[in-house]
């Protein structure tokens, strides 16, 4: 079902006929580029098992998540479940979280710092393609969690995501509606579809809003057009209660 794209930098290239990828491949010479795993499409648990369980978790421990966890978070996120030809809008096809005219306005981003077989670095996530290109060959979650109240989940997870949104994709559309709502909207989505696919994979994760937007953007080098949204550290965690 998901083709698996090679280009040399950024995401275009040409399909190949459907393809699965059964493991990690390392791929780039110009930028450190990783295809992921293609995902898995049935899990362990039930969607009824996992809104029960789901919780916000902090304290996180400190030792690796697999590849194939880090791409299936990344797919729940905003992968492509339908590819489409003719819809370039849409920059491959409809995803795992829905939009409003399909104009998907979100950028994901990921901070590793642990992840089995996969440098650490702050990454950019591709859809269309399923893979990460690093765009900074640091983790910067220290940083990160600095600009962020100094909240330590961030800092101590093994993975931490970035939702953050290109608001003109969709007030080309909508206009003022785009912007003050459905974008917002949209980014809540994707984070419940984290919470989930985290539940389903046995690991934790917090949605994030209290942060700097200046201070994020300058640590992970968000492109001006970019607004942060979402914060989320995903990895193990203490099987203790919060509240
Ligand atoms: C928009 C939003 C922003 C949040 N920001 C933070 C945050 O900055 N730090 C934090 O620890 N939790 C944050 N949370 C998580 C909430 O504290 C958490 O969802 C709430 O306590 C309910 O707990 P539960 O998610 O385990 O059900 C945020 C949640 C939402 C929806």
């Amino acid at each position: 079902m998901f083709s698996v794209l090679f280009f040399n930098h950024g995401c275009i290239g040409k399909k190949k006929s459907p393809e699965k990828n059964s493991g990690l491949r390392k791929a780039d010479r110009e930028q450190l580029t990783y295809t992921l795993p293609s995902p898995k499409l049935k899990g362990t648990i039930t969607v009824e098992e996992a809104l029960s369980k789901r919780r916000s978790h902090r304290s996180y421990l400190k030792t690796k998540i697999s590849a194939e966890d880090l791409s299936q978070i990344l797919w729940a996120a905003y992968g492509i479940s339908k590819p489409l030809d003719g819809y370039p809008q849409t920059r491959g096809g409809l995803r795992t979280v829905p939009s409003a005219g399909a104009l998907y306005p979100l950028e994901i981003y990921v901070l590793i710092r642990n992840v089995e077989g996969i440098e650490p670095g702050v990454y950019k996530y591709f859809s269309q393609s399923h893979k990460i290109t690093c765009v900074i060959t640091k983790d910067m979650k220290e940083e990160l969690s600095l600009a962020a109240l100094n909240q330590k989940m961030i800092h101590v997870a093994p993975v931490c995501l970035l939702i953050s949104a290109v608001f003109s994709r969709t007030t080309q559309g909508y206009g003022d509606r785009g912007r003050e709502r459905y974008v917002y909207m949209e980014a809540g989505h994707s984070a419940q579809n984290i919470y989930l696919e985290a539940e389903a994979l046995h690991l934790g994760t917090c949605s994030i809003g209290a942060f700097n937007d200046d201070e994020v953007k300058k640590v992970i080098q968000l492109p001006d057009e970019e607004e942060p949204l979402y914060i989320m550290p995903v990895g193990n965690y203490y099987n203790r209660s919060e509240f």
